[in-house]
């Protein structure tokens, strides 16, 4: 346990670029969104300033209208496409995407200023990032929910994190491939093209970026324009539990807001999520906002209403029935597809493989529900994935064996914040 320590330390340190953390080396050169709030959980466990100051970099790069990129492009690279020369130009190359991903950061400013041992720097920290906080959450109902809704609109799979996930073929496939410049793919130098998304799905990814930044990412016209809008599951719960600890830190910080802003939001979504039940499935489901139908595709985001505490106590139940279903289907949870789909693929990025990540959210919310045996088995699986397989960006549900990239930072985070 102890090298196992050492060893996800030294990841930490090694995917350091000097107060912001990569999420993999040549894979992935930059400072992602989701990635860098997850991984201050486990900076925190080494050095609480240090975890600080990996969020307040990332908050540091939000845009005037709110918005926090899912992507900080702080130094050149030549390892990752599309970089900062697409999303903006040549000449004129942004210093961030122009999408934004999970916020999750509201929810580890919470558990660092919980667990913190310098209070004070803690304290100070939580009141200087509140309010960029709030103003991306702001943002997300104003540019991604202007119908009012409850959940809000995700408009590019790269936004969800979950990139090619089989809940996204449908919605996808509508987007039709536009005349896109010629590219090259960087990706595939570092990982088993068997483990990364397909070309009809880089295609696509790609229209839409061009489409994006003819538009010059406006907030007002993309919601409109986008070939590609879904509720998804991911971001909606995040965004829930993130509204659920800002309000703790708006209390904890003494900040000076309307709460009753965050608590419509929160209202207006509880009811929103019920939607999103298929109770033949037992599971949650994304939708597609421009067709109105749920996406088929069965995947482990549907378990994460537990992680926001959104569902009914019968609906968890029916959920935890299902996941249960779903470990006994695999060596290892929890497999990001239902395991009985034919679109699982074991290897294949967010199509079959386990991410620690999510096990940690679905054993928080497993944790919240009750379900302590569950949520020790997820633990349980989770563990001897890193023992035996090492730290990667995710894993093989039927084998165990670690797959994408190496020396993965949010992995080594999990193991620091949760496992070990
Ligand atoms: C990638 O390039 O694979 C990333 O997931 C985009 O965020």
């Amino acid at each position: 346990k102890a090298q196992a320590l050492e060893a996800c330390r030294k990841i930490l340190a090694e995917n350091d670029q000097g107060g912001y953390t990569i999420p993999a080396k040549g894979l992935y050169p930059y400072q992602w969104n989701w990635d860098s709030a997850l991984v201050s959980l486990g900076l925190a466990e080494m050095e609480e300033e240090r975890a600080w100051e990996e969020l307040d970099r990332l908050m540091s790069a939000q845009w005037e209208d709110g918005m926090v990129p899912h992507i900080v492009f702080h130094k050149p690279s030549s390892t990752y496409f599309p970089g900062p020369e697409i999303w903006g130009s040549p000449d004129k190359p942004r210093n961030t995407t122009g999408i934004t991903q999970p916020p999750v950061a509201a929810i580890s400013v919470r558990r660092l200023l919980e667990e913190a041992k310098d209070k004070a720097l803690a304290l100070a920290m939580a009141r200087k990032l509140f309010p960029k906080l709030l103003a991306w959450h702001r943002w997300f109902y104003r540019a991604r929910d202007p119908e009012g809704t409850g959940l809000v609109a995700t408009i590019h799979p790269w936004e969800t994190g979950m990139d090619n996930s089989p809940a996204w073929d449908e919605a996808l496939a509508r987007v039709p491939i536009d005349d896109i410049p010629p590219y090259v793919r960087r990706d595939l130098g570092h990982v088993d093209a068997k483990m990364r998304p397909q070309k009809a799905e880089y295609d696509r990814y790609l229209t839409l970026l061009y489409r994006f930044r003819a538009l010059d990412y406006d907030e007002a016209k993309l919601y409109y324009e986008t070939p590609f809008r879904v509720t998804d599951l991911c971001t909606n719960c995040i965004l829930h539990k993130a509204n659920e600890d800002l309000l703790w830190l708006a209390g904890a910080t003494g900040a000076c807001t309307d709460e009753s802003e965050i608590r419509g939001w929160t209202a207006r979504a509880n009811v929103a999520f019920d939607t999103l039940f298929d109770v033949e499935a037992g599971l949650y489901r994304c939708k597609d906002q421009l067709t109105g139908q749920f996406l088929p595709a069965a995947t482990s985001a549907g378990f994460l209403p537990l992680f926001a505490g959104v569902a009914s106590g019968e609906k968890a139940s029916a959920v935890a029935r299902t996941l249960g279903r779903w470990l006994d289907d695999v060596a290892y949870g929890i497999p990001s597809c239902d395991p009985r789909d034919p679109q699982f693929e074991a290897l294949r990025y967010w199509r079959g493989p386990v991410w620690l990540i999510v096990n940690w959210m679905v054993s928080e919310g497993l944790k919240r529900y009750g379900y302590g045996e569950l949520a020790q088995r997820v633990e349980r699986d989770s563990y001897e994935l890193v023992k035996n397989g090492g730290i990667f960006e995710y894993y093989c549900p039927l084998t165990g064996m670690g797959a994408g990239g190496g020396c993965f930072s949010w992995t080594a985070a999990m193991c620091l914040a949760w496992l070990f």
